[in-house]
């Protein structure tokens, strides 16, 4: 077993289980949280991460399989590849991003929100896109809550591929916009979210 990541909320291992090559995330005790309150949060959190990755591969996103859910333990497959965090650029952005886009607007025409959508939560295998990580996740068809889930993903493209992220997150909205009935108004609602963005002052120009 190697631990692989220390997040704020829990230890990530690699084991090796019956041959089949497992991620253990271990939900870890917060200090300031009352005991009992505490362990039902961590209990309730990895109840739902396992029930959202498997709604995820339900409505087409590739997503890890879970091998086993047992109170604050999960257990998933391992997804062997190279995160998009470590690989997006300028060449591959149109397909990266588009299957990016596709995959979100599948996760929220089911009513799932990711809610930690980020470069470093995406894996590419064998030229398919996985979505890891949904451990901030949530069951909504809310408009609001799927712009948020869009917004988490500008910034952190912004913050991690500043170069590319504005043709990059263009990519994204576009596949997004084609695959997604509601797409206009979660885009619209994203507009309202980023303020000062530039999708404010494209629409005015328009
Ligand atoms: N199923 C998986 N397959 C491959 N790598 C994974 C898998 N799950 C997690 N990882 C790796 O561990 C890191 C942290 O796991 P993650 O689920 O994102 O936890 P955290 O909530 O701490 O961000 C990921 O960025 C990824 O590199
Ligand atoms: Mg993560």
């Amino acid at each position: 077993v190697i631990e692989i990541a220390r997040g704020a909320e829990a230890v990530i291992s690699k084991a090796k289980e019956d041959e089949l090559e497992i991620v253990v995330k271990d939900r870890v005790k917060k200090g300031y949280r009352v005991e009992q309150l505490d362990a039902k949060i961590r209990k309730e959190r990895t109840k739902l991460e396992a029930r959202l990755l498997r709604e995820a591969s339900r409505a087409g996103v590739n997503a890890p399989r879970v091998v086993e859910e047992k109170g604050t333990v999960l257990k998933i497959e391992f997804v062997e590849g190279r995160r998009v965090k470590e690989i997006l650029r300028r060449e591959n952005i149109r397909d990266i991003c588009s299957k990016i886009g596709l995959s979100v607007a599948r996760l929220h025409a089911a009513g799932i929100v990711h809610g930690d959508l980020t470069t470093s939560n995406m894996i590419m295998k064998d030229g398919e896109l996985f979505f890891i990580d949904f451990g901030l996740g949530f069951m909504s068809s809310a408009i609001e809550d799927q712009a948020t889930d869009l917004h988490v993903l500008d910034e952190a493209l912004r913050s991690t591929h500043f170069e590319i992220a504005e043709d990059a997150f263009d990519a994204v909205l576009e596949s997004y916009a084609k695959e997604y009935d509601k797409a206009k108004d979660v885009i619209d609602r994203l507009g309202k979210i980023e303020t000062r963005g530039r999708y404010v002052r494209r629409r005015e120009k328009d």
